[in-house]
Parts: C-alpha cells; structure tokens; sequence
C-alpha cells in the first residue's frame, strides 16, 4: 500500500527566511532548469511535481504551453491561486493535473520537454517516474532533473567536522537533523553517480552542470551576511563557476537528456 501524506503543503521545506546563499541556490537551480527546458511559444513542456506552480508560470510567462502535474490537491490549489494571482502573467496559465510521476496520464511522446526540480528525492519509485518522463518526451526532446546533492563538497566538510568533534571531544552527538542527512520525507538520499545512473537508464545525457558550491558549509552563511552585498555576491558566483565544472562538489547538480526510446518500453 502507497503510504504519502498528500494533505501536506511542504511550507516546512520551502524556506521563508532566505540567507544569502539558500537565495543564491534557488534562483541559479530555477534558472538552469527552465532555461534548460528551453521554454517559448510552440513548445509544449511538463512540470513534474510542479508543488505551488511558480516554475510552471515562469515557463508560461516566456510562452510555452504548460502543464503543472501534482499528486496533492493541497499544492496544486495554492498553484491555482498564485497563478491567478501572478502579475507577470500575460496569455495562458499553465494546466494542472493531478498525477503520480510514476503514471503521467499523457500520451508517449507528447512534450518538447520535461522539468523535475527538487522533487526526485521525494518519490518513492523514482526510476518509473524518470522512465514516465523520458516517455511523454518526444525522441528529440528533452527531460531536465534538477536534485540536491548529499554528497557535495559542504556535506563532505560538514560531515568531517561532526566526525572530529565527536572524536575528540567528550560531548555526546549533535541531535537534530545534519545538512548532510537526508530530510525524513526523501526517499533516497541522492548523490551525483546516483543520479547519473538512474537518469542514464532512460536518457542519452547531453549536460550535467552543477549549481552552487558551500552551501551548509559550517560557518559560510554568517560570513556571507558580514561581507558587503558586492563581495558576497561576486564569492557565490565564483564558487558557482567551479560548480557547473565539478557537479560531483556542487549543493545540487542538473542532468538534462534526451529520452532513450528503447528503455523506456520495457517498463
Ligand atoms: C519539494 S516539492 C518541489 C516542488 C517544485 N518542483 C519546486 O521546485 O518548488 C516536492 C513535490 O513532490 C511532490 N511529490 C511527492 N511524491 C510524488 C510522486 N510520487 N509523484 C509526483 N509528485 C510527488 C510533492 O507533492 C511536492 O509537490
């Protein structure tokens, strides 16, 4: 039996009160993945788990003809409301669709492209759900994964840290939930040969880029907030440059490809 809480709205895992660096994260992992998905008129692209809609709108406001799929009724009403409520909005609202990612209720080969953001660790049959996605792609589509990376260089040090401290001091371990642990509503705890597995069953992969570097790193938010605004900015988009070159480091990592017919059939 499926055991989910749909009737959660995920306001616990969308933070509110933005470091510099969690907004630095969201709006370079948003960037990437829409403009991967390559989004204008004539093009017709999914949002898979498309939670409260804002990239489904994104992607409608450039123009392309959207759909928004989301199993809770919860989410996908609060999409309604902050599209209706969108000012940037010009043309059509996306569509919603209440869907499991492991059944997607559209035709093989129906989409230019497909967009998964944030949403993969969350599943609990994630390989069907990239199979459904290379699906409903058309052969030269595309299928884009954006996914937190448990195994980047911050984890690394942070879980080092802890390690030590544990070591050498007589303190008992930090209770809590660490950076570096998975959240209790993950399924898998992602890292990037994980993805790049999973993904190539399905997809002859044409980028994996990462996005951000240091984020959770003991002590990088408080420095970020005593560096004047134009440092803070210029050391996150260095460490962003290192980032796209070295996935396997990066706070989170994009995969893009095309869908592999051939796989796709025998699920
Ligand atoms: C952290 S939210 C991400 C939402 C959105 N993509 C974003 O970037 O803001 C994870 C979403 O996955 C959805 N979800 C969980 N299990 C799912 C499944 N098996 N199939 C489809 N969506 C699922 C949840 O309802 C939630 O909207």
């Amino acid at each position: 039996m499926r055991v989910i809480d749909l009737d959660r709205d995920m306001s616990d895992v969308i933070p509110t009160g933005l470091t510099p660096d969690s907004q630095f994260l969201f709006a370079r992992m948003t960037d990437v993945t829409l403009d991967l998905a390559g989004a204008e008129p004539g093009r017709r692209i999914l949002d898979v788990a498309s939670g409260v809609g804002q990239d489904a709108v994104s992607l409608a406001v450039r123009g392309a003809a959207v759909v928004g799929a989301e199993p809770s009724a919860r989410m996908s009403g609060m999409a309604r409301l902050f599209a209706e409520g969108d000012g940037r909005r010009e043309g059509a609202l996306p569509s919603w669709v209440r869907a499991w990612s492991d059944a997607l209720p559209f035709a093989t080969g129906s989409f230019d492209a497909v967009i998964c953001k944030g949403a993969i660790d969350h599943f609990d049959r994630p390989e069907e759900a990239v199979a459904e996605m290379a699906r409903v792609t058309r052969p030269t589509g595309r299928v884009v994964l954006a996914i937190a990376n448990f195994e980047s260089l911050a984890c690394r040090v942070a879980r080092a840290r802890d390690e030590l401290r544990e070591r050498l001091l007589p303190r008992p371990p930090r209770r809590g939930r660490r950076g570096y642990d998975a959240p209790s509503d993950h399924f898998t705890r992602y890292e990037l040969d994980l993805m790049r597995e999973q993904a190539s069953r399905h997809l002859d992969l044409e980028v994996v880029e990462g996005v951000s570097l240091g984020w959770g790193m003991p002590g990088w938010s408080q420095a970020l907030r005593h560096l004047p605004s134009g440092v803070a900015r210029g050391a996150l988009q260095a460490l962003d440059w290192i980032a796209r070159r070295a996935p396997a480091w990066a706070d989170v990592a994009v995969l893009a490809g095309r869908p592999r017919r051939s796989a796709t059939i025998s699920l």
